[in-house]
């Protein structure tokens, strides 16, 4: 079973292509990071056209990298949401238009489902991309961590899973990206705010965290504005002086204590939730996805505090790429999901798991 997997739900437009569920084929990443960069942050329209100009010379190299063609592929996988709503269209119109042309069943994916997906990668055709040893044991506790979703999932088996708990409000990539910018660090936050993290005082500053009424829910906006305030008294000033003044105003010793302490307490509130998960449910694996998956900071925590160790995708699969769709649509057709309709098929800019 050979899926190629098309994802375009924010500034990466990437197709992959997988073998049943776990050998890795092809992985090709166009990102339009860069164009977004001088805006500190990413524009739906520029993304969305990105999309548009990447779309095709990615799905060719896919094809060329993996040495395929049509003929030997059995379905397409895309991303249907959660994500930008011109951005997705993009790739599931593609989709749609080849899954017609070429009579392909179709199939529509869950990004954040797909994120923790690919764990099941346990060979890779792609030197750069090392797979993980084995594939992991249900019941499975996923843990995803990207710039938009923070969640805890208990899945019982493929397709059969329950939600534990997800943040209230931003996610925590995305408390990375506006702590990033409260200190005058450039887009991609994340890995800047990580960076810089490794130069400071991880526990100069006490920042908060909120008590939730859901037992695995999580919160990242209070810590975000805990840091904005944190800034302004720490150069003088009241609640009045705009962000945008801020970094100028710290000093670098400053802005690494920030972010050291920062990261420390971010990551201390997914651990300490993803502990609290483990000793419920007693899971046989944890797994987990997203662009923080990345985080040194939030890996070292994990290992020392939960009881298993944690096997982690290769860094070329923890952000957004096309293998994670590519792997899921392998689960949906080879455990017999219907196909979407590739005549109807709507993005879903607000899925949701
Ligand atoms: O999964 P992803 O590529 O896209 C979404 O589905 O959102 O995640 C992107 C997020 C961004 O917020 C980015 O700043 C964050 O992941 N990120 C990191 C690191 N690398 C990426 N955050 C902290 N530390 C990192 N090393
Ligand atoms: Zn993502």
């Amino acid at each position: 079973m050979i899926i190629l997997g098309i994802e375009s739900s924010c500034d990466e437009t990437a197709v992959g292509i997988v073998q049943d569920g776990r050998v890795l084929l092809s992985n090709v990443v166009a990102s339009s990071m860069e164009l977004h960069a001088k805006y500190g942050g990413v524009i739906p329209e520029i993304a969305a056209r990105s999309h548009i100009e990447a779309i095709i010379p990615t799905l060719q190299q896919s094809l060329q990298d993996a040495g395929l063609g049509w003929d030997d592929i059995d379905g397409i996988a895309v991303t249907q949401g959660a994500g930008l709503g011109g951005s997705l269209l993009v790739g599931v119109m593609a989709a749609r238009t080849l899954a017609i042309t070429k009579q392909k069943p179709l199939y529509p994916i869950n990004h954040v489902e797909a994120h923790l997906y690919v764990n099941f990668i346990t060979e890779s055709r792609i030197a750069a991309i090392k797979p993980r040893h084995a594939q992991p044991g249900f019941p499975i506790l996923g843990i995803i961590v990207s710039g938009g979703h923070s969640q805890l999932v208990l899945f019982k088996n493929h397709f059969d899973y329950t939600l534990l708990g997800q943040t209230q409000d931003d996610a925590i990539g995305e408390a990375f990206d506006k702590v990033a910018k409260i200190i005058g660090m450039p887009y991609p936050g994340g890995i800047n705010v990580s960076r810089l993290a490794e130069q400071g005082d991880a526990r100069k500053y006490k920042l908060p965290k909120a008590k939730m009424t859901g037992k695995y829910d999580f919160s990242f906006s209070g810590i975000k504005t805990a840091v904005l305030r944190l800034g302004q008294e720490l150069v003088g000033k009241d609640h009045s002086l705009p962000s945008f003044e801020l970094p100028g105003l710290l000093n670098d010793t400053q802005k690494a204590n920030i972010a050291a302490s920062f990261q420390r307490t971010a990551c201390e509130i997914i651990a300490d939730k993803a502990l609290l998960a483990y000793e419920e449910f007693s899971p046989r694996s944890i797994i987990i996805g997203g662009g923080v998956a990345a985080n040194g900071e939030l890996r070292k925590q994990l290992a020392e505090r939960l009881p298993i160790p944690i096997e982690y995708p290769s860094l070329k699969l923890c952000g957004d790429n096309g293998a994670m769709v590519a792997t899921l649509g392998c689960y949906k057709a080879m455990l017999g999901a219907t196909p979407a309709d590739p005549y109807t098929l709507e993005s879903a800019p607000n899925l949701s798991m």
